[in-house]
């Protein structure tokens, strides 16, 4: 047997055994989505409930399936915080189980470098190479900055993680213990597209060049692009989302990489999730890079790349030009993710273009989504000196560079004809036409 196949035999245990080694108040965390190790978190659930052990501080962004550290019937027993929510962190939120962490993602490593006194690191990994190490699989992200920080690193080995590339990598000798497991990976379908939907996803694939750079945010309108994009040619990938759309236009053909002004012949990116196609995919494909999220989503990186496309949705925007993506009214909805880091990295790229995106009402037709001023308690993401294009299936409004009573008109005529003429009443009271 090798040194380093040694030393994994030395330390594997159970997850329950690991779950012995974190102490009561151990500030946790696990990295973005597929990251979080399920046995471990389930077995530190165990362990709560039976009253081995309290005060669990849990640390995490994204959760795609259900987590011991959102559960209600486990309140009062761990603290559990946010770093960007899904349904699952909304619930949380909701319940007063888990706090949030406002943030832009490519701030994730560094605001946990400067202010959490971090315990633990848990995280999936794919099975060790026989150089002794991991692949940190789907999610770069904050992971390496967590491996750095922390005083004790378990890891939950997977087959089912894909081993991926880039710079995301531990080795057997930073690790305490690890555990074993071969539960199938959590899938995340990607979102339905309606007819809305595919026609915002043909208005913002007019404005996309052959040759262009893109990254697809979350959300129905964003699959859609991606869907839209099938035609177009010598496309090139810097994505914070690795997802079912990215394979579908690499495998048509859309997709090469080979204009891409940064990282040629790579799709690079910090996170990847979707359907069992996704992870087959980037299992052991050095055709894809992942490297840390404080990387892919700076601005100044994103910029390196010419006629760089970013698309992300929005739930409201108001005549300003001012984008709410992740809050309803006061209801915590979501997160800023990294839809400011891609436009403002969109802006800085020569040709760049940045699109938010969304159906002009919700509610079945009963409410506009653009609006006089945002509603009340709403979250503004993407602030009106970033804004680059708003788009509906009415069309496509450039607010970069244009004045606010240009913009409201813009606006205005995006908006479902059913509410144009009320904007119109209040935007001229707000002496914006
Ligand atoms: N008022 C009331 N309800 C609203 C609303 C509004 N202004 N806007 C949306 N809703 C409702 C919708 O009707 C929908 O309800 P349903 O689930 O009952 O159909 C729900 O809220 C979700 O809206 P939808 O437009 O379908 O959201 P989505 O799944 O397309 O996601 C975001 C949109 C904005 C939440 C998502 O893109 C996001 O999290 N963005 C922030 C971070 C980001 O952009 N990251 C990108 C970098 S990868």
């Amino acid at each position: 047997m090798g040194l380093y196949q040694e030393e994994y035999r030395r330390k594997c245990c159970t997850a329950e055994a690991i779950a012995e080694r974190i102490e009561s108040g151990a500030v946790c965390a696990s990295g973005t989505c597929l990251s979080e190790p399920c046995s471990i978190t389930q077995a530190l659930g165990a362990a709560l409930r039976n009253g081995t052990r309290t005060g669990i501080v849990h640390h995490q962004t994204m959760s795609v399936f259900p987590s011991p550290f959102f559960d209600d019937t486990l309140q009062g027993k761990y603290s559990a915080v946010s770093w960007f929510s899904t349904a699952y962190g909304r619930a949380a939120f909701e319940k007063d189980c888990a706090d949030v962490m406002p943030v832009y993602y490519r701030d994730v490593p560094g605001q946990y470098r400067q202010f959490i006194d971090l315990d633990v690191f848990y995280a999936t990994v794919s099975p060790m190479d026989r150089h002794g190490y991991f692949s940190f699989g789907t999610t770069a992200a904050e992971c390496q900055a967590l491996a750095e920080q922390a005083k004790h690193i378990f890891l939950e080995v997977n087959p089912n993680m894909p081993r991926t590339f880039g710079e995301q990598q531990i080795h057997i000798s930073q690790v305490e213990a690890l555990c074993e497991t071969d539960v199938p990976l959590q899938e995340v379908a990607p979102a339905e597209i309606d007819e809305i939907s595919r026609c915002i996803g043909g208005r913002i694939a007019e404005k996309v060049p052959n040759g262009a750079t893109i990254q697809l945010g979350i959300g129905a309108i964003p699959a859609a692009v991606g869907l839209c994009l099938r035609d177009k040619r010598d496309l090139g990938i810097h994505t914070e989302l690795f997802s079912d759309a990215m394979v579908e236009l690499i495998e048509c053909g859309a997709v090469t990489n080979q204009r891409k002004t940064l990282h040629k012949g790579k799709s690079v990116t910090t996170l990847a999730y979707g359907t069992r196609r996704v992870y087959d995919y980037l299992n052991d494909n050095t055709g894809v890079a992942f490297y840390p999220v404080d990387y892919v989503n700076d601005p100044r990186v994103i910029a390196q790349n010419d006629n760089f496309i970013s698309v992300n949705a929005c739930l409201e925007v108001d005549l300003w030009g001012q984008v709410a993506a992740e809050s309803i009214g006061s209801r915590h909805f979501s997160g800023t993710g990294g839809q400011v880091d891609f436009v403002r990295g969109a802006r800085e790229s020569r040709g760049g273009k940045s699109f938010i995106a969304m159906p002009s009402t919700a509610k079945n037709g009963a409410l506009s989504r653009i609006r006089p001023g945002l509603s009340s308690n709403a979250i503004v993401t993407t602030s009106k000196n970033d804004v680059d294009y708003i788009v509906t299936e009415y069309g496509a409004a450039r607010l970069r560079g244009a004045t606010v009573r240009a913009r409201a008109e813009a606006l205005i005529g995006i908006a479902h004809p059913n509410f144009r003429e009320e904007l119109r009443y209040e935007a001229k009271k707000l002496h914006l036409v």
